[in-house]
């Protein structure tokens, strides 16, 4: 049975998707039933025999409009009865860890991806669907973001990674950075791995880390945190780091 929600992708490039799809820890979950994807080829939903999907923009302006009837009716031939519609563009809700973690007890998520100019405003109002951004910055297409939304949204399901605390330990999961990591060799070109890591005491281990994340934390990402999780030691190591900068 797979776990998570459904995801469909509408796009004019499937091509371009589905060998990422295929690979890595996404392709075996696919493989395994433990995650259900699926793309759709907007073009198949164009009414005439051109296959038309976009148009040029009223009014004038740069680059095509995606139509409203072909995403219209690819959007109405997926959703099922609680799909939740998300057109992929820069004006939308940023992603971040909080909303992946939103999206994956959804039953079904239809993501959209515009091309060119973007997406004849009358699809959102007739669909509902919201606008989800990847970041503040802007792509050519919707494709690149609806892959980065469905590993980080797949990834959260329970099973998909091998080991399943890893989502927990994540950067950002707690709110913190994730600390260092180190693995073979223990000496590389004079730089070693810190002692405590090899000492098998998980306290110590666990406290180290917990320090170097939040001094990376303190150090790139201050903004987060007003948000994270603290203990009132994490309190006390974040005043001394101001002590020590100030
Ligand atoms: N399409 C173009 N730019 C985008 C962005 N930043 N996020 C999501 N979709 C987009």
């Amino acid at each position: 049975m797979a776990g998570g929600p459904r995801i469909d992708i509408i796009t004019l490039f499937p091509e371009l998707l589905e060998p990422f799809l295929k690979g890595s820890v996404l392709g075996a979950a696919l493989r395994e039933g433990r995650v259900d994807v699926r793309v759709t080829d907007l073009r198949a939903y164009a009414p005439d025999r051109h296959r038309t999907v976009d148009d040029t923009p009223h009014g004038g302006g740069d680059g095509m409009v995606l139509k409203c009837e072909p995403t219209v009716a690819a959007i109405e031939a997926v959703r099922g009865p609680d799909g939740r519609v998300f057109a992929l563009s820069p004006r939308g809700r940023v992603l971040d860890q909080a909303l992946a973690r939103e999206l994956v007890s959804e039953r079904q998520i239809v993501l959209v991806c515009g091309r060119y100019a973007g997406l004849d405003e009358r699809i959102l109002e007739e669909t509902g669907a919201e606008e989800l951004s990847i970041g503040d910055y802007v792509l050519s297409g919707g494709e690149a973001a609806a892959l980065v939304v469905t590993e980080v949204v797949t990834r959260l399901v329970p099973g998909v990674l091998g080991n399943p605390t890893s989502p927990q330990r994540d950067s950002f999961s707690g709110g913190l950075l994730e600390h260092p990591l180190y693995t073979r060799p223990r000496v590389f070109r004079g730089r070693e791995v810190p002692e405590v890591l090899l000492s098998g005491n998980h306290a110590e281990i666990e406290r180290l880390r917990r320090k170097q994340s939040l001094r990376l934390t303190f150090e790139r990402r201050p903004d987060l945190l007003e948000r994270a999780e603290l203990c009132e030691e994490d309190r006390r190591f974040l005043r001394e780091l101001k002590h020590e900068r100030d």
